[in-house]
């Protein structure tokens, strides 16, 4: 089955971030990976929710916001309203009943929810909450950055999470995100991921189409 392709606005030239979002989308993904950082979750700051609203402006994309911040309870409203489509947070980031109160919180506004996991995170924590979620964004670097070197753990993971879905009959997603290139997306496909995010692997690219294709196909 082909792979969702969510290419990571992360990695493109900000600014001039429309122009880099029509390319996105003549190249042919159909999702947009937009990371956002508080400075406090991890040790970097990207954008909020005023240039998501922008982004929203001038997409046709799915817009898949990853929040990589302390109190994703706290600002969840903000990027629904911004015009996020999947708001995926951090597990680290809240005690067990706040996930909870989040998960149903954003199923409520008709948004689609995920919860994300870093490379040093148990799988096990994850399996009770498949059942909840739409998707599950497995970190195959350190949340920060984009450009770092893809983590082997995060195959197993993605194996240990294919397994549980398959056996309890679950429509949940399987997102990997970090150092994702030909290579690195092939090993996670083989372990039964379904959407690829790749930042600087498109970018980089003269000819994004061909790599968004590339990678799709795997
Ligand atoms: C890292 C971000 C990633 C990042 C991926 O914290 O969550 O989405 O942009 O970038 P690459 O593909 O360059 O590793
Ligand atoms: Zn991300």
């Amino acid at each position: 089955m082909s792979k969702i392709i969510a290419p990571s606005l992360l990695a493109a030239d900000f600014k001039n971030l429309e122009l880099e979002i029509k390319r996105v989308s003549k190249a042919g993904a159909k999702w947009l990976h937009l990371d956002v950082m508080d400075g406090h979750f991890v040790p970097n700051i990207s954008f909020g929710p005023v240039v998501l609203t922008s982004i929203a402006k001038v997409s046709n994309l799915f817009l898949d916001v990853h929040l990589m911040i302390a109190q994703p309870d706290k600002y969840a409203d903000e990027f629904i309203k911004a015009g996020a489509q999947l708001i995926t947070f951090h597990i680290e980031a809240l005690k067990a009943p706040q996930v909870l109160k989040l998960i149903k919180h954003i199923k409520s506004s008709k948004v689609k929810v995920g919860i994300a996991l870093k490379p040093k995170t148990d799988v096990s924590i994850i399996l009770p909450y498949l059942k909840l979620i739409d998707l599950v964004l497995v970190m195959s670097v350190e949340p920060g950055f984009g450009g770092q070197k893809f983590m082997p753990l995060a195959v197993e993971k993605i194996k240990t999470i294919k397994n549980y879905i398959k056996k309890n009959k679950l429509k949940t997603l399987i997102e990997v995100d970090g150092g994702i290139n030909l290579d690195t997306a092939k090993l996670c496909a083989q372990a039964g991921v379904d959407v690829l995010v790749a930042g600087s692997y498109l970018f980089g690219a003269k000819d994004l189409s061909a790599k968004i294709k590339a990678l799709g196909r795997i």
